[in-house]
């Protein structure tokens, strides 16, 4: 079995690459393969030949896509449809990273796939237009929604966050956005079960189990990094409203997805979010 990984230097495309060079043969490729470009993706594929695309390709900046629509659509809902477009005029599928961001985030229980799309902010309205594309091109898709990523590559939550407990007194972290924690690694064990076994197309979602807010999950960082003494010393975590954290894009206040149906169909292991940070942690050190 031959994959595509686009956006291999990626947080996500880096973990992934690792792992499915374990198991399959990997053709890895990043911004030099432009993947809103026609006919660089066409060349790529007849080059290559892979079995299954996995795109990790995205523009991730959520803020700074309020005010550059362009880099957001390119990236985000143009990239999709011709990656699904060449894929399908060769017959093989496409497994396409999206995000709860395509969901307005306001209700009281994990989501599951079929929850009405509709985004709020620039960046969740691009990825709800290229899953749409994406699907309108060719049948064989996974589209994958996950959520508050983190990994031992890139920006993240978890970093950001070890670095302001080593140099501040305090922080504040929003408390009233409630989601689900996920390690790079665990999403990329279940993509590559999709790819290990393409069937049953469709929307799925894969994140950490358990619900949390950014507040508490601060709160667990600080807590599991002193005991693996990763940090010197405790600092006050406060709880803050998002009303009170000013950013240019709005953000769902409930993102939990229901993993029940990526569990069924693909028998994918979803840990609960603090011993996935556990093992992140760990492995850190
Ligand atoms: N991060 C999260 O918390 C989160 C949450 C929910 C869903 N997701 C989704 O998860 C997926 C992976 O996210 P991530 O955080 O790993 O993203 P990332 O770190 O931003 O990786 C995306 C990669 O794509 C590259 N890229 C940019 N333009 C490209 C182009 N024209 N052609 C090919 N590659 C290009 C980027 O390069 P540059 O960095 O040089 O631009 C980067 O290496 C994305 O689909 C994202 O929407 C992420």
């Amino acid at each position: 079995m031959k994959l595509w990984i686009t956006g291999s230097k990626g947080m996500l495309g880096q973990d992934l690459c690792a792992l499915a060079k374990q198991r399959f043969e990997v053709f890895e490729s990043d911004k030099e393969i432009d993947i809103t470009d026609d006919f660089t993706v066409s060349m790529f594929i007849a080059q290559n030949k892979p079995d299954t695309i996995i795109n990790c390709a995205a523009y991730t900046a959520v803020d700074n896509a309020e005010t550059e629509p362009e880099f957001n659509y390119e990236l985000n809902t143009k990239g999709p449809k011709i990656l699904g477009e060449w894929a399908a005029k060769t017959g093989i599928g496409v497994i396409h990273v999206s995000t709860d961001y395509v969901l307005n985030g306001t209700a009281p229980n994990p989501l599951r796939e079929d929850a009405p799309i509709d985004p709020i902010n620039a960046y969740g309205k691009a990825k709800a237009e290229g899953e749409a594309l994406l699907a309108s091109v060719n049948p064989n898709h996974w589209i994958v929604r996950t959520a508050w990523l983190y990994g031992f590559h890139g920006k993240n939550f978890v970093k950001a966050m070890l670095n302001l407990m080593r140099t501040r007194e305090q922080i504040s972290v929003v408390s009233d956005q409630l989601g689900n924690p996920t390690w790079t690694r665990d999403l990329a064990e279940a993509l590559l079960k999709i790819a290990e076994k393409p069937k049953m197309p469709g929307v799925y979602n894969c994140t950490g189990e358990g619900i949390t807010s950014w507040h508490e999950f601060a709160k667990e960082i600080q807590k599991q990094a002193l005991e693996k003494k990763l940090l010197e010393r405790e600092i006050p975590i406060l709880p803050i409203s998002s009303s009170e954290w000013k950013s240019a894009a709005k953000r769902p206040i409930w993102s939990a997805l229901d993993k029940t149906k990526i569990k069924e169909n693909f028998n994918v292991n979803v840990p609960a979010w603090q011993d996935s940070l556990s093992k992140y942690m760990e492995l850190e050190k």
